[in-house]
């Protein structure tokens, strides 16, 4: 391994950024044991991805990303409803610019382990789902974004394989380029593809799979825990995350309690085996909304008899 990030990260974040290092602390408070581990893991991928000067615009991506939610999370205090609702509207605008999600995805990949809420989802990932999976498991990753989740599955996971779908083109470049930058290209494939048309994949074909803060993107979310329903092999497992009345440019399906998420992946004949839901230590003064973000572990029945 190449000498350590994490004190690169550190110390560029606290001299550029110091208002920010507050909640990087608090990050490191909910897991000071493993905070480092899972910090300099993805940091090494997005070293061998982006070269020396990319760990520093990566953290500027983060610092955009993360003002930009704070931005929006006070426009639905005001508004009372999210800015957009119709994924034609974010596609257009969003999802299609290279420019604006090159440093969004990056910036998000950050937000796994530097928000408090998203390292505690870190480590249900890691300790409830992937020490479920077989190891050479057919893995599944719908809307992988930087592809980070799928990288960590296939790095702890050795034999396992992994077919990633995302509706953005910057997306299959980010996570074909972190898999290559862990050295696991051989092992996962990307193609652009909406979510929606994964009916067409053959049905029953993945052990397992993640789908991580997708749900809240679409206008009908139920359709993706069919879609996970149809590719699951019965008895597989999918990870699955969620964000509750927490604003974004691209969040456009408003969900505002945990058991929305848990009737809608039982509806789809899943069953739901385990929930964490987090929320970040500070929130807007006064705030009505309650910002959270949900991890699902869902289950393919089984039929018995
Ligand atoms: C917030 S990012 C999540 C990235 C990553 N999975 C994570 O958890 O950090 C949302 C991702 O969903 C993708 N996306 C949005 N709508 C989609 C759709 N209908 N089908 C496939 N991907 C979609 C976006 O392009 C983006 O990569």
């Amino acid at each position: 391994m190449t000498a350590e990030q994490l004190p690169r990260l550190e110390a560029y974040l606290g001299e550029r950024y110091p208002q920010f290092t507050t909640g990087v602390r608090e990050a490191v408070s909910r897991a000071p044991e493993r905070f480092g581990d899972i910090a300099e893991m993805y940091l090494q991928w997005l070293l061998q991805a982006r070269g020396e000067n990319g760990l520093f615009e990566a953290v500027d991506a983060f610092v955009q990303f993360t003002t930009d939610v704070n931005l929006a999370q006070a426009r639905y205090e005001a508004d009372g409803k999210y800015e957009y609702q119709s994924f034609a509207e974010v596609n257009d605008i969003h999802y299609s610019q290279d420019s604006q999600m090159y440093g969004y995805l990056w910036g998000i990949y950050l937000t796994n382990f530097l928000w408090a809420h998203h390292l505690e989802i870190c480590l249900f990932f890691k300790d409830r789902f992937l020490s479920r999976i077989d190891d050479a498991g057919a893995m599944i990753e719908i809307a992988p974004g930087h592809g980070g989740w799928g990288a960590w599955a296939l790095h702890e996971l050795p034999e396992a394989t992994l077919r990633g779908f995302d509706i953005s083109p910057t997306s299959i470049r980010i996570a074909s380029s972190v898999m290559e930058a862990a050295g696991m290209e051989s092992r996962a494939s990307y193609v652009q593809k909406d979510a929606m048309e994964l009916a067409e994949v053959d049905a029953e074909s993945a052990d397992a799979g993640i789908s991580s803060f997708l749900i809240e993107h679409l206008e009908q979310p139920q359709r993706l825990f069919d879609v996970i329903h149809h590719l699951l092999k019965p008895g597989g497992v999918f990870f699955v995350t969620g964000a509750l009345t927490a604003a974004q440019i691209d969040h456009i399906y408003e969900f505002h309690k945990e058991s929305e998420l848990v009737a809608m992946a039982e509806n789809s004949g899943l069953r739901v085996l385990e929930t964490l839901s987090t929320n970040p230590a500070r929130t807007l003064p006064r705030a009505r909304f309650l910002p959270r973000s949900m991890a699902l572990l869902v289950q393919k029945p089984v039929s018995i008899g």
